[in-house]
């Protein structure tokens, strides 16, 4: 009998740990011998704990099963094991045909949950360093071009070209160069990061290392924020035993080239996502973001030329290089190639992770995938791109999700989190927090930040309080987009810089929120 318990933290979270420990003993307590794989998450979060056992027609799942569900639960998974239809309320079926997954287009997330984490066999049977033998075997100049010619860009937000960024390191005269991965996932709402790191960490090292090769680097950092000890620990393991199994370390795969890869962890900062500030902190000091420029790309860690993406940008390389830059590219739309896993989350009722090439629209992740709020309400606004992102009214859930199409209404697609909210939000009260967050997680560094983002409460406050006064309320408004002007244009980071986002689109689509009338708002 083969069961399959996730080892993912959202599953911890709800006691797959218990419920794994209730089917061993259930194992023990009928005289049968069963194995209790501890695989990553599926993604499909609002059915955990997943549980899965293996049947001649693929994997059948149940959930979600609390520990207590186990004893009953038990007889269908026996029987489901000998193929037959194991019959029982939590029953889901075979897990590939879930329509929540089967209507995904999983390249990153296509291991994720499938296989048992730490298993370096199970990653090579998986098409696992597929990606790192290829560029073994390239000059640097190949990997450049086939990481440029794929389309990848950023995935941690800013979108900018991921071959771009890493020819500027290559190009960089220095004897010593760095590839830095920020898995300071501290956007709201947003746990795909996360996901790689605990359910394919070899993934993320085999990207990286390939970025090394691409560049020339020999020394690399994985920086993680310290919300994510499973995280940790996880990729530790995982760097250990690629190291042993010589991926990475010295001489890698036989060549005479060496990649040294090794774990920092953040103290829970929002700023330290911030590349400079990440910098720092990697660095021993305060997370203070620096001045661009230098960019970090000539200039970076310990002063030196240095790669830094985020985690989901590092793991689309693996496939990439296996399968080639077009192979990657020919998904998605317009100039935003591949696909991007996006993660729903906030009030909704099938929360979780869908992987899908760029191009499907908000209404389809949210009614298709995510299926409604969880209260049965109707959606009010979706924040998409973290805590800085837009609020996305329902007359934009039609807009095609790419950069480009979403930087044309105002919003940005960000790393891909959703957080919804039902008609019972209060969007000057969200805009009000974007501006109190942005007080609490400032470095302090610039004033349009620092000073301007407690002046935004401030004046969030007065229009709240002025709901009889029409000229102060006017007064305040306009004063409020001023501030948001000088934020936008004079801030040295996205933290100060992006604040605005959230607030103008909060005070433009839902104004009757600040007791405005439509043309008050404007
Ligand atoms: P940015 O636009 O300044 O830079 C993007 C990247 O490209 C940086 O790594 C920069 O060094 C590099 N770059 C720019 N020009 C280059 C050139 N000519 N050659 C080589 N490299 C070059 O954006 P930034 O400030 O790094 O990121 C802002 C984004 O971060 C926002 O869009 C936001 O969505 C995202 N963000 C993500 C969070 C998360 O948890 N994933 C949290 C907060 C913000
Ligand atoms: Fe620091 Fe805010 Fe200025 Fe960024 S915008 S440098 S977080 S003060």
């Amino acid at each position: 009998l083969t069961l399959h318990v996730p080892r993912d933290s959202a599953a911890l979270a709800v006691g797959a740990d218990a419920v794994a420990e209730a089917l061993r003993a259930q194992a023990l307590a009928h005289g049968l011998e069963a194995r209790v794989i501890r695989n990553g998450s599926r993604g499909l979060l609002w059915l955990e704990t997943l549980v899965e056992v293996t049947t001649p027609q693929g994997r059948v799942a149940y959930g979600p099963v609390a520990p207590q569900d186990v004893p009953g639960l038990w007889p269908a998974l026996v029987a489901e094991a000998g193929g037959q239809d194991g019959s029982h309320p939590l029953r889901q079926g075979v897990t590939e045909q879930i329509p929540y997954l089967a209507l995904q287009e999983r390249l990153t997330f296509r291991r994720v949950g499938l296989t048992d984490p730490l298993s370096l066999a199970d990653y090579e049977a998986h098409e696992g360093w597929a990606g790192l033998k290829a560029a073994l075997a390239m000059a640097p100049p190949d990997i450049l071009h086939e990481v440029t010619h794929s389309g990848l860009r950023g995935r941690g937000g800013a979108a900018f070209p991921a071959g771009i960024k890493w020819k500027t390191v290559a190009g960089a005269a220095s004897e010593r160069k760095y590839v830095v991965c920020n898995a300071d996932e501290g956007d709201s709402g947003t746990f795909a990061d996360r996901m790689v790191m605990e359910g394919d960490p070899f993934m993320l090292i085999e990207g990286m290392a390939i970025a090394a090769l691409a560049v020339g680097a020999e020394r690399g950092y994985v920086y993680v924020r310290s919300e994510y000890p499973h995280a940790v620990a996880t990729l530790a393991e995982a760097i250990a035993q690629a190291t042993a199994a010589g991926w990475i370390g010295e001489r890698i795969g036989g060549t005479d080239r060496s990649f040294h890869l090794e774990v920092r962890m953040g103290a829970g900062s929002y700023v330290c996502g911030e590349e400079t500030a990440m910098l720092e902190s990697l660095e021993g000091r305060r997370g203070i973001v620096r001045a661009k420029p230098p960019l970090p790309a000539l200039q970076g860690l310990f002063g030196q030329p240095t790669v830094i993406n985020n985690v989901l940008t590092f793991a689309a390389v693996p496939l990439i290089l296996a399968r080639g830059g077009a192979f990657y590219r020919h998904f998605g739309v317009g100039r935003s190639h591949g696909t991007l896993p996006f993660q729903l989350a906030g009030n909704i009722r099938r929360g979780g992770l869908v992987e899908k090439a760029f191009g499907l629209t908000l209404r389809e992740l949210l009614h298709g995938f995510g299926g409604g709020t969880a209260s049965g309400r109707p959606i009010k606004a979706v924040q998409v791109g973290g805590p800085l992102g837009a609020y996305v009214p329902e007359s934009q859930w039609d807009v095609p999700l790419d950069y480009e199409a979403y930087a044309a209404i105002g919003a940005v697609v960000g790393h891909g989190g959703l957080v919804v909210h039902d008609d019972t939000a209060d969007l000057a009260g969200l805009a009000r927090y974007a501006m109190e967050f942005c007080a609490l997680e400032s470095c302090g560094k610039c004033t349009p930040c620092r000073i301007g983002s407690t002046r935004g409460v401030e004046v969030i406050d007065r229009i709240g309080a002025a709901r009889h006064q029409p000229q102060v309320r006017e007064q305040q408004v306009l004063l409020l987009r001023d501030l948001c002007d000088t934020m936008l244009g004079g801030s040295l980071c996205a933290m100060g810089g992006m604040t605005p986002y959230p607030v103008l689109s909060a005070l433009n689509h839902y104004p009757a929120d600040f007791g405005l009338a439509p043309a008050e708002a404007a």
